[in-house]
Order: structure tokens, then C-alpha cells, then sequence
């Protein structure tokens, strides 16, 4: 792929984007140690590799919530992606469904999850909220994803208050600029409301969700290994590890250090999916050897569409891809299912 890679991706991105925008995107919580640590924690660990195994080529596919899926590389959901590109959700949406890739989209979305879907009809989408207090507010938005055809509903977890961005807080970057607003916010009245982060969510509210749809619901945002484990006691169709690109609690381990203890705790009763830090398919290959069965990210799809719109989110699934497809040959695996922790060993840090 002429030498080009997410990094490349992201020189481009950042080269186009105003830089208070280039900063909410790249940022993290206060001193961004976790967001430091996400990268580099993956990049300290070393694959090792079996050989003649006489594997031919590799199986990148799975199937996840009853959706058939072409890689276990998934987009994460992100705001506010009209900052990145005008076409926004819509050129993502079209890139996913092009790459046979899932696309979370995000509640904070600059288009609604009924234009993303009459846009891409064929593709693998699933639909990210915030508990809001408001329960029928709530209810409205699960029913509005259930009209529009998801494979499951993701809710995160891990934001009972907006985490301290401070890059954001020099730039004074506080909002959308007025011509874009968080479509999935808006009611029946035409009002957008804003989203709120409440930290009166509890397990009481995955439960009462539960009880409302019979979407998959996968809890976003797990880090602890007891939660994980009520999560799967309530019947959640999945866990998600992540640390929310850093975002949230600065100083919490690195997303990868909490994938293998929640994945034993899991123990295989439903699929563990996992984001932070992941920017080649070694860094996918080695999440999937931890653990996980799907993988995401979230920056490499904004810098993908700030570097190309469509064009540039179909770089990143055709990258990300292709190194797997290459990393689990070069490993001796024959498909996603067969990685498991005996490839992976600590080495130390570049
Ligand atoms: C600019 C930006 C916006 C985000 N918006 C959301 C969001 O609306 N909802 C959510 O659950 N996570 C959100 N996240 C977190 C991502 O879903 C994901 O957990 C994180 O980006 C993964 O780390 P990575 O960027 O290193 O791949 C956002 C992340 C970024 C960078």
C-alpha cells in the first residue's frame, strides 16, 4: 500500500485539521499519561512466531451478534465527525459497509443513525449511548436504533463525568460550531439536547435496558474483572475493554495491561471486544491473542476521514487488514480464532 500506514494516515490528518480540532481528537485526560501508555504498551509486546504450519491463506472473518463480519477490526464509536470531513458519518458508514467492517455509531454523531443508515442500507452498524437520567429519553433512542436496524446496542460506561481535556480547555474549544449539532440529540421537537454524563448510572439501568430490547447490549468501558463479571451475570451480550482512548480516568493502566484478566473472568460466555492504542495488525493480532474477538479504533477512523473522507476510512480497514492478514501468516495462524497468548511475550519498550 505505497509505504502507507495509520501513522502516515494521521501526518496527513493532522496537516489538514485545524489544530484546536487535530487537539480534541488526538487528546486525552489531564496528563495524558494513559493516553501515552495505551501505544506504548502494545508496541512493549513481541509476537512469536510458529512456522510450516502449512496454514495458506489466513480467515479474517467472524460472526458477532448474528452479523457476518470481514475482519474482527471494528470503528469504535467517535463524535463529531463533520469536524473531520464534511460527509462525516455518512462517508464512514459507506467505508464500513464497503470493508464488511461493524461501525459503532456514536450518540455525540454530527448525523442522525437514520440519515448513517439510508446512506449505507447493507451495512454492520451497532448504536453507542450514555445512559441519560431521562429513562424515556433514553428508551426513545433505543427504540429509533431498533427502527434503524442495529446489530447492538453499546453502552458506555465509563463516563459518570466528562473526563478533563485540557488541550481542549487552552484551545477553547467547548462545542460544535453552530452549523453542527448532535443529530441523534435532537427530539421530536427539534431540539437538540445536550448529552449528559450522570453519575447516578448504575447496573440497576443495564437491567432496566435489558428488560426494554431485545438488542445485544455490550457495556463499553470495563476495566475491572468484578465488573466484567456482573456485567455477564446480568446477561450482556458482550464486554468491552477500554479506557476510552484515554479520555476519562487519566493514570489508569493501558487498555491491552486490562484485557487478560477480564478475558479470564469471561471465560469465553460472550465475546470480550477491546480499544486503545491499537495502530497496525500486530497491535489487532495481539489484543485478539490476549483475548479479545473484535478490535477497535478510534482515532485511526478521524484521521482516515480528515485525510480523505470515504476514501481515507477505507485506508484504514484496507491497512489494518492487510497486516493482519500478514502478521497471523507470518505467526503460522490459519485464522483469528487460533491466536492465543502462547504467541505473545513481554519484550521491552521501544
Ligand atoms: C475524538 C474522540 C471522540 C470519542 N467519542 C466517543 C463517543 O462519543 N462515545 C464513546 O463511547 N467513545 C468515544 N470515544 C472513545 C472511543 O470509542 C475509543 O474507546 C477510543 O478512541 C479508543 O482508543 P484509540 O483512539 O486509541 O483507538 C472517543 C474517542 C475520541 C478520540
Amino acid at each position: 500500500m505505497n509505504g502507507q500506514n495509520l501513522r502516515s494516515l494521521e501526518h496527513e490528518a493532522r496537516a489538514r485539521l485545524e489544530p484546536a480540532v487535530y487537539d480534541f481528537f488526538a487528546g486525552g485526560a489531564d496528563d495524558e499519561v494513559t493516553l501515552g501508555a495505551n501505544e506504548s504498551a502494545i508496541a512493549a509486546l513481541r509476537l512469536l512466531p510458529r512456522v510450516l504450519r502449512g496454514i495458506g491463506e489466513p480467515r479474517l472473518g467472524l460472526d458477532l451478534f448474528g452479523t457476518k463480519l470481514a475482519s474482527p477490526v471494528f470503528a469504535s464509536p467517535t463524535a463529531f465527525h463533520k469536524l473531520a470531513h464534511p460527509d462525516g458519518e455518512t462517508a464512514t458508514a459507506r467505508a464500513c459497509a464497503a470493508a464488511h467492517a461493524l461501525y459503532v455509531v456514536s450518540m455525540a454523531a454530527t448525523t442522525s443513525l437514520e440519515d448513517v443508515r439510508k446512506v449505507a442500507p447493507e451495512a454492520a452498524l451497532a448504536f453507542q449511548i450514555y445512559l441519560q437520567p431521562d429513562r424515556g429519553f433514553t428508551e426513545a433512542l433505543v427504540r429509533r436504533a431498533e427502527r434503524a436496524g442495529v446489530a447492538a446496542l453499546f453502552v458506555s460506561v465509563d463516563s459518570p463525568v466528562f473526563g478533563r481535556r485540557e488541550r481542549d480547555l487552552r484551545n477553547g474549544f467547548t462545542d460544535l460550531p453552530p452549523h453542527l449539532a448532535c443529530e441523534n440529540m435532537r427530539g421530536n421537537d427539534g431540539v437538540v439536547r445536550s448529552i449528559t454524563f450522570s453519575s447516578s448510572a448504575s447496573w440497576d439501568d443495564i437491567d432496566w435496558l435489558r428488560a426494554k430490547t431485545d438488542l445485544p447490549i455490550v457495556v463499553k468501558g470495563i476495566a475491572h474483572r468484578d465488573d466484567a463479571a456482573i456485567a455477564v451475570r446480568l446477561g450482556v451480550a458482550a464486554v468491552m475493554v477500554s479506557n476510552h482512548g484515554g479520555r476519562q480516568l487519566d493514570v489508569m493502566p493501558a487498555a491491552i495491561d486490562l484485557l487478560p484478566p477480564i478475558a479470564d473472568e469471561v471465560a469465553g460466555r460472550v465475546p470480550v471486544l477491546f480499544d486503545g492504542g491499537v495502530r497496525r495488525g500486530t497491535d489487532v493480532l495481539k489484543a485478539l491473542a490476549l483475548g479479545a474477538t473484535a478490535v477497535g479504533v478510534g482515532r485511526p477512523i478521524l484521521w482516515g476521514l480528515a485525510a480523505g473522507g470515504g476514501e481515507g476510512v477505507a485506508r484504514v480497514f484496507a491497512s489494518l487488514d492487510d497486516e493482519l492478514r500478514r502478521a497471523l501468516t507470518l505467526c503460522g495462524l490459519g485464522s483469528i480464532g487460533e491466536a492465543s497468548r502462547a504467541i505473545v511475550m513481554a519484550g521491552a519498550a521501544r
